[in-house]
């Protein structure tokens, strides 16, 4: 396994990109598989989790190249001429390529075999099988609910109205994929709004999808309907960096005293930018300029500098918008002035670790004061510097071990994090991008 410390660090001071978004670089690739004919991608992460997905569309018959100039091309079949995978498809690490997946085969006449890795294989996957099911397809898992799973797909698919009962874009993306093969209009209810990625390019790539927000019982809820059996047309996609990405550099530019970062060209979706509300609310001075929009996403350059950050109160409501950013922003929280409350974090205990025990676990082990309670966390800010210390296994997640570094350079002793190889999934080149803007991030001896 590999091992990186992270080491007290001097400030940050540069101008950067941060890697491509990692839930619009996977939809670019199956988007693409479904439409009939060439779909060029630029900007795509070229990540582990987006890799697996390529090559499990590459098994359903899509083919998917990547260009001498970096730009992906996908030649896609058009829906419904996929064919049945020759092998099983292992998604690896990513729960985005594995569910997404899901929806696409369920309304393919044909059966497909997933797997993935350790950590995948212990996720649930009932959230996705269960309206999978009802739409018609025949589904045998592990377990019950758990990969490896095979997927025998339906092809007179029966349309569904399904309420969510867990906020999750993955879910919600997976029905509406399996809608795109089904005759008639298949209908997502979020009682929360996630990110809306698969709506945006679904349209772009040509199928008719409604959204309306309206009230029942006294609350707000999103209406999502696809139209299913559309003529997809391919659609350049320009895929901006990833905000989650960012947010690791921009807490990092926060805590380490002096620091100033340009982050360019970042993400804006405004059902992803929970987490610079949040820091903004605790006092962080980060700027968002040259704000535009490309394609169908909102874009914007990040400014951040080093503030002195308040502790807050992070709502449950807002848990959608920032739910891959709150072990990052625990770190921000951990050296702040006083005690930060967040509320709502339920489905942190189901990504690619638990991560609410895991944040809690690692600050604790750098030495900060934090309390899990139900599915809230309290950290008890400490004003400064974490002691640190700590030796860190990031037990297969990506922004687990990426979390730790951070921690590290702001912290008065390194901290050691073992299982580095994971940060591939969603940012390669991590460390040697920190390192470039002043971090102190080394390879340690196995
Ligand atoms: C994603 C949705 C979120 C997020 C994940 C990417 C997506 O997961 O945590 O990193 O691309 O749709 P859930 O749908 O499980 O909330």
């Amino acid at each position: 396994m590999a091992k990186l410390r992270a080491s007290p660090s001097g400030p940050l001071k540069g101008t950067v990109r941060v890697p491509g978004d990692k839930s619009i670089s996977h939809r670019s690739l199956i988007l693409g598989a479904l439409a009939a004919g060439r779909t060029i991608v630029s900007g795509i992460l070229e990540g582990d989790d987006v890799l697996s997905t390529a090559g499990a569309l590459r098994a359903l018959g899509a083919h998917i190249e990547r260009t001498k100039d970096g730009r992906w091309v996908v030649d896609g079949l058009g829906l419904g001429a996929m064919r049945e995978p020759g092998s099983v498809l292992d998604l690896g690490n990513s729960g985005t390529g594995a569910r997404l997946t899901m929806g696409v085969v369920a309304t393919q006449p044909f059966t497909s075999f997933f797997t993935g890795d350790a950590s995948l294989c212990k996720r649930p996957m009932a959230r996705v099988t269960d309206p999978l099911k009802r739409m018609g397809a025949q589904i045998l898992a592990r377990s019950g609910t758990r990969l490896p799973l095979a997927i025998t797909g339906s092809e007179e698919a029966t349309p569904i109205e399904y309420t969510l009962p867990v906020p999750s874009a993955q879910v919600k993306s997976a029905i509406l994929l399996a809608g795109l093969g089904t005759a008639g209009e298949t209908t997502v209810i979020e009682p929360e709004p996630t990110r809306d990625h698969t709506e945006r390019m679904l349209r772009r790539f040509g199928a008719t999808v409604h959204v309306s927000d309206e009230k029942a019982d006294g609350k707000m809820q999103r209406r999502v309907t696809v139209v299913g059996e559309p003529e997809l047309r391919p659609a350049p996609v320009q895929v901006p960096g990833d905000p989650s990405s960012a947010a690791f550099l921009a807490v990092a530019a926060l805590i380490l005293p002096g620091s100033e970062v340009r982050i360019e060209n970042v993400g804006m979706n405004p059902l992803r930018t929970g987490v610079f509300e949040s820091l903004r609310e605790m006092g962080a001075d980060i700027r968002f300029e040259n704000e535009r929009k490309d394609g169908d996403e909102e874009i914007a350059d990040l400014v951040v500098r080093a503030s002195a950050l308040r502790a807050i109160s992070v709502p449950a409501e807002r848990a959608p918008r920032m739910i891959d950013e709150y072990p990052i922003f625990a770190v921000a929280a951990a050296l702040a002035h006083g005690t930060t409350r967040m509320e709502g974090l339920a489905e942190l205990k189901v990504k690619e670790s638990d991560r609410l025990s895991a944040i809690a676990n690692g600050l604790r082990a750098c030495g900060a004061t934090v309390a899990e309670d139900g599915d809230a966390l309290t950290v008890e800010g400490l004003g400064g510097p974490l002691p640190g210390g700590a030796n860190i296994d990031a037990a297969l997640d990506h922004r687990i071990a990426m979390v730790f570094l951070v921690a590290g350079l702001a912290a008065r002793s390194a901290v050691t994090v073992d299982g580095t190889e994971t940060i591939a999934t969603s940012f390669p080149g991590f460390a040697s991008l920190m390192e470039g803007l002043g971090a102190s991030i080394t390879p340690m001896n196995r």
